[in-house]
Parts: structure tokens; sequence; C-alpha cells
């Protein structure tokens, strides 16, 4: 497979063409940016360990049986994927209280959140990712409310399946941001599921090992990202 031009860039990866009209390349770059672009920075090895992780937790939801736009790895940070129709939803799953949910409501950080509660996001720069409901997602013309409701059914199975995988590794999953595509007439897992996308605490100390240490400089982000990786993907590390 040849990689061919660039598509679009976002803040963390690049996705390319390809000589398949059906797959693209989504690329893993070491760029990390929070609060909108407004913190930004790059750390060496970064977009490699988000790449695995996604990887290792895109083949698990398959073996679930949830489909996924995930095929294949081309380099170490090249991840050839399902050319889908991306549905402009940010789609959050939240299992414990933390970040902008305690923020916004008299929540209190760590509060269990049973059963799981589920955000939508309009995924648009231009108007900052508003949270909205299926109300505005059908008048927008979004999505479907089928495709709503299975989208709904699909986050609570990949939460089930993570939560469940992770806590057998020692990490809590406080939350995470999946988003959809639709492809060969139905709707697939699309984008990343890493360190950038989900929050991940350690059972025991409640450390954060994800983005939040970069967002609010808790230490080194790449530390962090590896000690999640070295949970869910130990067979990296020889
Ligand atoms: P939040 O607390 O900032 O709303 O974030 C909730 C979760 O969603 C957290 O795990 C980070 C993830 N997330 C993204 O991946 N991209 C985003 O643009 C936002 C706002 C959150
Ligand atoms: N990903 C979002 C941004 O870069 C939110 C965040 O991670 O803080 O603005």
């Amino acid at each position: 497979m040849k990689k061919l031009e660039q598509l679009h860039s976002g803040k963390a990866k690049t996705v390319f063409r390809t000589d398949d009209p059906g797959k693209l390349i989504m690329e893993f770059r070491d760029s990390l940016s929070a609060f909108d672009g407004k913190k930004l920075s790059s750390a060496s090895n970064k977009g490699y360990l988000n790449a695995r992780i996604s990887v290792k937790l895109f083949e698990l939801l398959e073996q679930k049986g949830i489909p996924t736009h995930y095929d294949s790895m081309l380099t170490d940070i090249d991840m050839v994927v399902d050319n889908v129709e991306i549905i402009l939803i940010e789609v959050i799953v939240r299992n414990i209280a933390a970040g902008s949910i305690v923020k916004k409501y008299p929540f209190e950080t760590g509060q269990q959140l049973d059963p799981p509660v589920i955000v939508f996001d309009y995924k648009s720069d231009e108007y900052g990712d508003p949270m909205i409901n299926d109300d505005i997602a059908l008048a927008l013309g979004l999505a479907t409310k089928d495709e709503l409701s299975r989208i709904r059914e699909l986050a609570l199975a990949i939460n089930s399946v993570l939560v469940e995988y992770l806590g057998e590794r020692n990490l809590l999953l406080p939350d995470f941001k999946l988003e959809f595509g639709r492809f060969n007439g139905g709707i697939i897992l699309a984008d990343e599921i890493s360190c950038d996308t989900c929050r991940f605490w350690d059972k025991i100390t409640g450390e954060s090992l994800d983005k939040d240490v970069f967002r609010f400089d808790r230490g080194d982000p790449v530390a962090a990202y590896r000690e999640v990786a070295k949970r869910v993907v130990p067979e990296i590390f020889g």
C-alpha cells in the first residue's frame, strides 16, 4: 500500500489518501494539543504509544464483535483504516466524574456515575465542539434517529469491554471520547482510543496516566503514556 497525499491534518493525527480508495492512512503524530489548541507541545514517542494502545483496543473490540475501522499498521505510526464517512458527533462516555462535567454540574471529581453518562458534542472547531442533544443532532442532519440509537448502543458496549479489560490491568476509565463513521451501510467505530482521548487513572493511587498530565502540567506525559502502554500492550516492551 502507498501513502499518497494528505487529506486532513488534525491536532494529533494526519490523514492520507492511499492507492486503495477504500482505505486511508491515519498517521499518529508526536504533537500534543489541549484547550482548543491554546496549549501546544510535542513529545517524542507519544504518537507511537497512542497508535499501539489504539491498535490493541481496536483488536480487542473486534474480537468482542464491535466493528471498527482498523485494518493494519503500515509503519509504527501509520494506521491503515477503512475510508468511512465520519459522523460529526463526539461521543463522550463517563463512568467517573472528572474534567468538564465537574466544572459544569455539581459532581465531585471521582464520583461514580452509574449508569454511565453519554454526552454528544458537535464536532466542529468553528463552534467549539458544543454539547448537543438528539434533537439538535437530528435538526442539523448529523445522523438519523436509528443511527443515534445504534451509536448509543455501540458506545455502551465498547464501554463495558474497555472497563473490564482495563480494570484487569489496574486502570480505571473515568471517561473517553469516541467517533463513529458510516461504512458499508452500517456504523463502525473510527478515530482512536488512546491516552489523548481517554482518562486513565491508576486503580490504586488514582494517578492520571493520560493527557491530563499534559493539560495540567503534572509531569512527563510520555512517562504516563508509557505506563498505560506497559499495561495494555506489554508485548511491545519485549
Ligand atoms: P472533558 O472532561 O474535557 O469533557 O473530556 C472528557 C473526555 O473526552 C476526556 O477523556 C477527554 C476526551 N476528549 C477528547 O478526546 N477530545 C475533546 O475534544 C474533548 C473535549 C474531550
Ligand atoms: N482535544 C481538545 C483540544 O485540544 C480538548 C482537550 O484535550 O483539552 O482542545
